[in-house]
């Protein structure tokens, strides 16, 4: 099976700091990849990369085994990667719904007119098969929750995400109802078969929701487990160097 993403012997400096150095991975569609590691590890600097926000400064990237360039967000979404980063990038003011689809709603009519019976019907849709539990799509976002915010936030990456989401500490801001919450929608993304990238500081978390963890420890690529075949003990020792 194809990689959905390859990253080859990626290195990354800004100025004279060495953000990554000589970092590999595959993901599949499917699978979730846990990237651990302490803080400045270079955890959202890879994710930066893979979406377009900084560009490697050496290696290469392949979609879908086709090496691949970058060069900012929006080739990155027309690529069919998404990101969903702790704190929450949603208009406050409009409607869950309108949230879905900013900056790319369906329009209709010679007069281009806002679909928003297609919009409603579509996040309604979207909202039900990841068990987003809102009172309506037609909600004001500043009146939800945190954990349903970032529940719409994951759904608005599932809408347009075709291969890839990447997900930097989803749920760092919640509590631990709202993160269960939130642990689940990410579990209902992966049966859209898209491969998952995700970035959190709790192991807990990491092993409920990952197939494999790939650990960051200053840049450096400490090693890659199945999840099923290793400890916290072990994930720990390798992200701070200590046994
Ligand atoms: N835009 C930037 N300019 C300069 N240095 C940066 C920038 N982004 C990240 N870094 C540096 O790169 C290293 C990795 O940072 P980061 O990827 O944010 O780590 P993590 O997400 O694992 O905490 C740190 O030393 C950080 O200071
Ligand atoms: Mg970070």
């Amino acid at each position: 099976m194809t990689p959905v993403l390859s990253l080859r012997n990626i290195h990354k400096t800004f100025g004279g700091i060495t953000a990554i150095e000589d970092f590999s991975l595959d993901l599949h569609a499917g699978e979730v990849v846990a990237l651990v590691g302490d803080n400045g590890a270079g955890k959202s600097t890879l994710i930066k990369i893979i979406s377009g926000v900084h560009p490697p400064t050496s290696g290469e990237i392949l979609l879908d085994g086709e090496p691949a360039s970058i060069p900012d967000a929006s080739i990155a979404r027309e690529r069919g990667i998404e990101v969903v980063y702790q704190d929450l990038a949603l208009a406050d003011q409009q409607p869950v719904y309108m949230n879905l689809f900013l900056g790319r709603e369906p329009v209709k009519g010679p007069l281009r007119l806002l679909d928003r019976r297609r919009m409603i019907a579509e996040t309604e849709s979207l909202i039900k098969e990841l068990d987003v539990r809102i009172p309506s799509v037609r909600a004001t976002i500043r009146d939800l929750s945190g954990g349903q915010r970032q529940g719409v936030a994951i759904a608005r990456a599932t809408h347009w995400a075709t291969k890839l989401v990447l997900l930097d500490e989803p749920t760092a801001a919640l509590g631990v109802a709202e993160t269960a919450r939130v642990e689940a929608t990410i579990t209902a993304l992966k049966a859209r078969n898209l491969a998952i990238l995700i970035i959190s500081h709790s192991l807990d978390q990491v092993f409920r929701l990952s197939d494999r963890i790939c650990v960051l420890r200053r840049g450096q690529q400490i090693g890659v487990r199945d999840t099923a075949q290793t400890d916290k003990n072990e994930v720990i020792a390798m992200i701070t160097g200590l046994t």
